[in-house]
């Protein structure tokens, strides 16, 4: 039951072709020696039967004794049989020579074939990665998608759907870069508005399928299809607030932050921590306290690194 089982000596159809070949081929030499092992006793035969025996004493060719032409005559046939058997008759015969070079052929044949498929693959694999790279870089050239955020030093951005603070120079800055652009917001955010913000297109994320909102703004359900209906843009911009941010950090391209110099302790919404291992702070101009601004603050640009 456990024994192990006997393995089949098993031999395939070219091995059989080449051992009956090979038997073949002892067989004939067999009988070229046995052939030259005759010549030289029937040659012996004939010298002791006319020299000693006087076999055919009186007979000659040419003043010679016949034997001497007999032997030269068996001597011929023996050689003639040598060149078969050396020459003419090749190691494993024509016809086997004959399939061998066939059997290489397709073989040859099969191997190039498969090799022309492949490249062809492989053409066609370079020719789509190739335009796909080429899409990215021309998606990467014409499209930043930038977060723009003011937050405190504890990442605080909002408490009851308002902002903490008023800073008017951080305001105009928001507006100059973010005018004539796609501004891409959460459904609180946009109803913290008192109304749509000029020069921009709105573009609110909601999950409320007959969420209703007024003329020229756009509703997604989703974050990427709001950066789609965006995708003409050459800098989209991610205006917040908290969900949204935290949905558009692995996106982004780039960083617009406000750090406002506070802990705002009160706040209930929060901007996600910023990976220095991800992101790369490129500027950064700091804004002092002032009469008309409560706290410092400092515009920092980071980009993906
Ligand atoms: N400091 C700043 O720079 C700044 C900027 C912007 C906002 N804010 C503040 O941030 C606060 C608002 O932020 P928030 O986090 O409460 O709300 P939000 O991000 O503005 O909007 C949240 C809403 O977005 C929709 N939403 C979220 N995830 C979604 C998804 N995966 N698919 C589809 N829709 C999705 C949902 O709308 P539905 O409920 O309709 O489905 C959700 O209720 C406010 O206090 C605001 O003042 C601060």
């Amino acid at each position: 039951m456990f024994g192990k089982k006997k393995a089949k000596a098993e031999i395939d159809k070219e091995q059989l072709e080449l051992i009956e070949n090979a038997q073949k081929r002892v067989k004939q030499k067999k009988r070229l020696f046995v052939h030259f092992v005759i010549f030289l006793i029937g040659a012996l035969f004939l010298i002791v039967a006319n020299t000693i025996l006087g076999l055919g004493k009186d007979f000659t060719i040419l003043g010679k004794e016949w034997f001497v032409f007999a032997i030269i005559i068996w001597l011929f046939l023996f050689l003639y049989h040598l060149f078969n058997v050396f020459v003419t008759n090749r190691f494993m015969g024509k016809v086997w020579e004959k399939q061998q070079l066939d059997k290489l052929y397709n073989m040859q044949r099969a191997r190039i074939d498969a090799m022309k498929r492949e490249m062809v693959k492989e053409e066609k694999l370079m020719a789509e990665s190739e335009a796909y790279r080429e899409s990215l870089e021309e998606e990467e050239k014409s499209n930043v998608l930038t977060i723009i955020v003011a937050a405190g030093e504890n990442n605080s951005i909002g408490k009851d759907n308002k902002l903490i603070w008023h800073l008017s120079d951080d305001l105009k800055r928001f507006k100059s870069l973010t005018s004539g652009h796609h501004i891409i917001m959460g459904r609180k955010t946009f109803e913290s508005f008192e109304q749509p913000l000029p020069n921009r297109k709105h573009v609110v994320i909601s999950r409320q399928p007959d969420y209703v909102v007024p003329q020229g703004i756009e509703v997604a359900s989703s974050l990427e299809k709001a950066i789609q209906l965006a995708k003409d843009d050459t800098q989209p911009f991610i205006i917040g607030g908290g969900e949204i941010y935290k949905l558009a950090m692995p996106l982004a391209d780039k960083i617009e932050i406000t750090r406002v110099h506070h802990h705002f302790e009160n706040a209930d919404t929060f901007f996600p921590e910023i990976d220095a291992a991800v992101w790369q702070e490129q500027s950064r101009v700091k804004h002092e306290k002032d009469e008309e601004h409560d706290y410092a603050f400092s515009f920092i640009t980071y980009v993906r690194r």
